[in-house]
């Protein structure tokens, strides 16, 4: 399988995934990796693996729709079964959605539904949870509203800060993004086309595979 990794910053969600195509887990590879800025370490990370990087500056266009226009022509010369945004901080246009609906992934840093959007770390807080997590979810055009795929719950600890979790966290979505684009790859995990998640041909429950 193709797949197209599109990232905004750091991309260690990219390394987990260049790793774990090069230890045999994922039977794939990555056509291309997009950033909407330059300077990132991320593409560092691509350009050690030889993989090759699309900059597509945001900045350049006048309005959304043009600038993911211009994404979809350069994602789909490289024909990807699948697209995976490994901290993309765009919001994407509705017509960009739909155009990969159903082989496009996100990994957001909560339990979803809860904690849509930024800051999740401070609000799990705030809000005295004493779970928090991560969720790989399909994306459709509601922001982090997607089906949910794979959910990795933590346990908050009395001594927590964002920092602390937002670590711990990340060690989780090592883990479950690679997961997520194995079974992927390995048509094992699917959005159909009634909008329902199957793994294995079983529909998964909303809150996803439980890690
Ligand atoms: C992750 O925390 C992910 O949940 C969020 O963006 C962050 C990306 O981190 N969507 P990295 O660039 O993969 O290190």
């Amino acid at each position: 399988k193709s797949i197209v990794v599109l990232i905004s910053g750091s991309g260690s969600n990219l390394q987990a995934i260049i790793d774990a195509i090069g230890s045999g887990q994922i039977n794939g590879r990555i056509s291309a990796v997009l950033s909407n800025k330059a300077d990132i370490f991320g593409l560092k990370r691509a350009e050690a693996a030889g993989i090759p990087q699309i900059i597509i500056n945001h900045k350049e266009f006048d309005d959304r729709e043009g600038f993911d226009a211009a994404m979809i022509e350069a994602i789909d010369a490289h024909q990807p079964d699948l697209i995976v945004l490994a901290g993309f901080m765009r919001i994407l246009t509705p017509g960009f959605v739909r155009h990969y609906e159903g082989r496009m992934f996100n990994i957001h840093p909560s339990l979803l539904p809860k904690y849509k959007g930024l800051n999740t770390h401070q609000r799990a807080l705030d809000a005295g949870d004493s779970l928090h997590g991560c969720t790989v979810h399909f994306v459709t055009e509601e922001l982090d509203g997607g089906p949910l795929a794979i959910q990795a719950p933590i346990d908050i600890q009395e001594n927590d800060t964002a920092d602390s979790l937002q670590q711990r966290i990340h060690g989780s979505e090592h883990k479950i993004y690679p997961l997520a684009v194995e079974w992927f790859c390995a048509e094992r995990l699917m959005h159909t086309a009634s909008g329902q998640i199957q793994l294995d041909g079983t529909t998964l429950p909303p809150e996803g595979y439980q890690f």
